[in-house]
């Protein structure tokens, strides 16, 4: 269904075996921190993505809390850098029967190793805050997805002003260690759509309390 390239060796840049360290880390515990706080996110995420047809790729699929969501028909591939996070999902796969997810592997989002316009969308669930090169992983997903395609996104992101903004600029390294984000603002993503001629559909909050966001885009065509 889905032509794919050999993928290139990953970057690994320092930030990148950061998130890995991270990320092995939380794997064993990822899913009773996680589950119940952006399940919400991840169902509205999914199903924005959807809108525009089966094939979407979830990049940085973690341990796949979001693979059980697709609506029948779906044929959904993830990718992340963690094998400690994406054994979880293949096992969460096996378990559950999704036979909707047709392949989970280890690659960088700023590499991808798919063709060029192989994807209805992509969806991407708290990871463009943590990759150490935000504009690149956007313009992979813009490749990899079909012209009218969509690119879904769901964060957390930074004020862009006042006495909070400045809290989350001081607790951003902290928080990089840990593999989260704090001050990464959405106008760094609709900076990126304008220069490269991506219709941004908005950005819609979600539980808690706004707190997250779906951030939606559209490639033209
Ligand atoms: C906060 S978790 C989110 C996982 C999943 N999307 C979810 O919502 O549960 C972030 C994930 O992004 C992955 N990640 C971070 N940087 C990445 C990169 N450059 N390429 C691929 N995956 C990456 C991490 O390994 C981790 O599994």
């Amino acid at each position: 269904m889905l032509s794919e390239r050999v993928p290139e060796a990953n970057a690994a840049g320092p930030s990148t075996a950061l998130m890995r360290k991270a990320y092995a880390r939380w794997a064993p515990v990822y899913d009773v921190v996680y589950d119940k706080l952006t399940e919400p996110a991840a169902r509205a995420a999914v199903e924005a993505a959807a809108e525009h047809g089966p094939r979407v790729l979830e990049a940085g699929v973690g341990t796949g809390l979001s693979l059980g969501y697709y609506p029948k028909g779906s044929f959904v591939c993830g990718v992340d850098l963690s094998e400690d996070m994406l054994k979880r999902a293949r096992n969460k796969v096996r378990r559950r029967g999704l036979t909707h997810v047709r392949g989970l592997q280890v690659m960088d989002v700023c590499r991808l190793g798919y063709a060029d316009n192989s994807f209805d969308a992509v969806v991407a669930q708290f990871l463009i805050t943590l990759v150490p090169d935000p504009e690149a992983a956007l313009s992979e997903f813009l490749r990899v997805v079909r012209p009218g395609g969509g690119i879904v996104l769901a964060n957390h992101f930074g004020q862009t002003d006042g006495p909070m903004a400045r809290v989350e600029e001081i607790v951003a390294p902290l928080c990089t260690k840990i593999g989260w984000s704090s001050d990464f603002k959405s106008t760094r993503i609709e900076a990126w759509a304008r220069r490269n001629g991506v219709e941004f559909s908005g950005v819609a909050p979600t539980f808690p309390g706004g707190f997250f966001k779906i951030l939606r885009m559209r490639k033209a065509g």
